[in-house]
C-alpha cells in the first residue's frame, strides 16, 4: 500500500474505532459485532506496524477503550458517568492483547518460550463477558470500586457494588492491609431475560446482549436499582504490585480463601499442547455456564517470569486473550413486519427463513428502530446475517450484498399505525402510535 493511501485508511480506521468504542463502552449500545471491532483494531495495528511513521500516542492501539463520557447514552435509563466522581486508579488498568486464531496463541507460547529461561506453566480461564471492575479492601473492609474507565481514571461506583450479591463488605482470614483486585461484573443469562422481559413490557428499548446491560446497570444512579438487576461478580487479577506471590493461581486461591468470588473454572497447563485441550473443552461447556464468555484467557502463572515479560502500552504482554467466534447464519430476509407495543412504540421485526443458529431455530429478528434499518440497509429479499448477541437475542449484523435481488427496494418505515391507521408520531429514535385509548393492539398490550 502506498503510504498516502495507508494514512487515509490510518485516520479513517482510527475514526470508525473510536466511534465504535464509544457506542461500546459508553452507550452500551454497539452497532457492529466484537469480531468486526477485533479485525479492523487488528488491520490498524498492521499498518502502524508497516508505516511507524504514522503512529500515534493516541491511536486506539495504544489506548484501552473508555466507559467515561458526558455524552448522552441512548440506554436513556444509563446516566451520564459524568454523575460519578472519577478516581485514579493506583496502577493502570489495561486491556488484554486479543486474537481469533490458535496459531496467534501459540506464537505468544513460542514468544514466550523464547524470552523466558526458566521453566514456566499457563494459567488458563474463561474470558468473561461483562464489565471490568476494580475492588480496594482497606484492612479487609471494601473500600472502593472503580470501572476502568479509561484505564487511568474510573468511575467511583463504591455504592452500586455494595448491592451486588456475591461482593462480600468484609473478608475474612489472613487478607493483606491494603488489597487491590479486579475482576468482571456480570449479569447472568436468568437476570437478563428477566430484565428484557420488563423492558419489553414497558416499551424500552432491550439491552442487546448480558454485557450491555451489566454495565448499564452498574452506572444506574439508584443502588436499590442495581441491587435489584442480579449482577453477579467474578475476580480474576490481582496488580503484581500489590501483594506478592509466586504464582497467579495462589494469588487467586488465596482471594478465594478471603471470600472473594473467584471462577474455578481455570487450569494450569503445561505446554501449549494443554492450552489448547482446555479451550476446546470450554467452547463447547461454555455453552452450559449460567453467564455468558466469550473466550479464555492464557497468563502466564509464575510472577517472576510475568515480570520479565513486562507490558506495552495497553496490554501485558504475559496474557493473551483467545476469543470464540459469536456463532452465525446467513438467511433470507422474507419480510418486515412493525409490532405495535403497549405505550404505542412501533419496533421493527425481520420475518427469516428458519435456520439453525447456536442449538436453536431462528425465524425472527428485531430490526430495532428506523436508524437501526437504515445503518443496516436492510431490505425484504437480501440474505442477512444473523447472530446471537450474547448468545441470547438474535440480531441481524449484516447484508450479503453479493446476494442481493436486483428487485429489492428499501423499506419504507409506516406512516400509520398497522394497526389502527393512526399517523405515527416520532419521540426521538422511536416511532409511536398516539391513539392510546383506541389502537387495539396497545389495548391488548396493556
Ligand atoms: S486479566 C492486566 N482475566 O477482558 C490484564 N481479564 O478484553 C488484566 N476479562 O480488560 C485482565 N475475563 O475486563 C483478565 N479471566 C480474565 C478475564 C479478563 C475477562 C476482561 C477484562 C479485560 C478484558 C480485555
Amino acid at each position: 500500500m502506498e503510504k498516502s493511501a495507508a494514512k487515509i485508511r490510518i485516520d479513517e480506521l482510527r475514526s470508525i474505532l473510536w466511534e465504535n468504542s464509544r457506542r461500546y463502552y459508553v452507550d452500551n449500545n454497539p452497532a457492529i459485532s466484537d469480531y468486526e471491532f477485533d479485525t479492523l483494531m487488528h488491520e490498524l495495528e498492521g499498518l502502524e506496524q508497516s508505516f511507524p511513521e504514522f503512529q500515534s500516542p493516541d491511536s486506539p492501539t495504544r489506548k484501552v477503550g473508555s466507559d467515561l463520557d458526558a455524552s448522552i447514552t441512548e440506554n436513556a435509563e444509563t446516566l451520564k458517568s459524568g454523575e460519578f466522581v472519577k478516581r485514579e486508579h493506583r496502577y493502570p488498568m489495561l486491556s488484554l492483547g486479543n486474537t481469533y486464531s490458535i496459531s496467534e496463541v501459540e506464537e505468544f507460547a513460542a514468544r514466550a518460550d523464547k524470552t523466558l529461561d526458566e521453566d514456566f506453566s499457563y494459567c488458563c480461564e474463561l474470558k468473561f463477558d461483562g464489565t471490568a471492575i476494580c475492588l480496594t479492601y482497606t484492612k479487609g473492609i471494601l473500600t472502593r470500586a472503580l470501572t476502568r474507565g479509561d484505564g487511568v481514571q474510573g468511575d467511583d461506583v463504591t455504592e452500586n457494588v455494595r448491592r451486588i450479591s456475591n461482593i462480600p463488605q468484609k473478608l475474612h482470614g489472613d487478607f493483606p492491609d491494603d488489597l487491590e483486585i479486579r475482576g468482571e461484573i456480570l449479569m447472568p443469562y436468568k437476570a437478563f431475560d428477566a430484565l428484557n422481559a420488563e423492558r419489553a413490557d414497558n416499551d424500552e428499548p432491550p439491552f442487546a446482549n448480558p454485557r450491555n446491560a451489566a454495565s448499564g446497570s452498574l452506572k444506574l444512579s439508584d443502588p436499590d436499582e442495581v441491587a435489584k438487576r442480579g449482577l453477579m461478580c467474578t475476580l480474576y487479577h490481582i496488580p503484581a504490585q500489590s501483594v506478592t506471590f509466586s504464582t497467579h493461581d495462589e494469588a487467586l486461591t488465596k482471594a478465594a480463601s478471603w471470600g472473594l468470588p473467584v471462577s474455578e473454572d481455570r487450569r494450569i497447563c503445561h505446554g501449549i499442547a494443554e492450552v489448547k485441550a482446555f479451550i476446546d473443552h470450554w467452547d463447547i461447556q461454555r455453552k452450559f455456564l449460567p453467564y455468558a464468555t466469550d473466550g479464555c484467557v492464557i497468563k502466564i502463572n509464575e510472577m517472576q517470569a510475568q515480570r520479565t515479560l513486562g507490558y506495552t502500552a495497553k496490554s501485558p504482554r504475559w496474557a493473551v486473550a483467545y476469543k470464540f467466534k459469536a456463532e452465525q447464519a446467513c438467511t433470507e430476509l422474507q419480510s418486515i413486519s412493525y409490532q405495535v407495543g403497549r405505550t404505542g412504540a412501533v419496533t421493527p421485526v425481520a420475518n427469516l427463513a428458519p435456520v439453525q443458529l447456536s442449538g436453536t431455530v431462528v425465524k425472527r429478528a428485531t430490526l430495532n428502530n428506523e436508524e437501526q434499518m437504515a445503518l443496516l440497509d436492510v431490505r425484504v429479499g437480501d440474505f442477512v446475517y444473523v447472530e446471537k448477541g450474547g448468545e441470547i437475542i438474535p440480531k441481524i449484523t449484516g447484508v450479503n450484498l453479493a446476494k442481493r435481488p436486483e428487485e429489492a427496494a428499501k423499506p419504507a418505515f409506516p406512516e400509520v399505525c398497522p394497526d389502527c391507521g393512526t399517523p405515527l408520531v416520532k419521540v426521538d429514535a422511536k416511532w409511536f402510535c398516539p391513539n392510546t385509548d383506541g389502537c387495539p393492539m396497545q389495548i391488548k398490550g396493556r
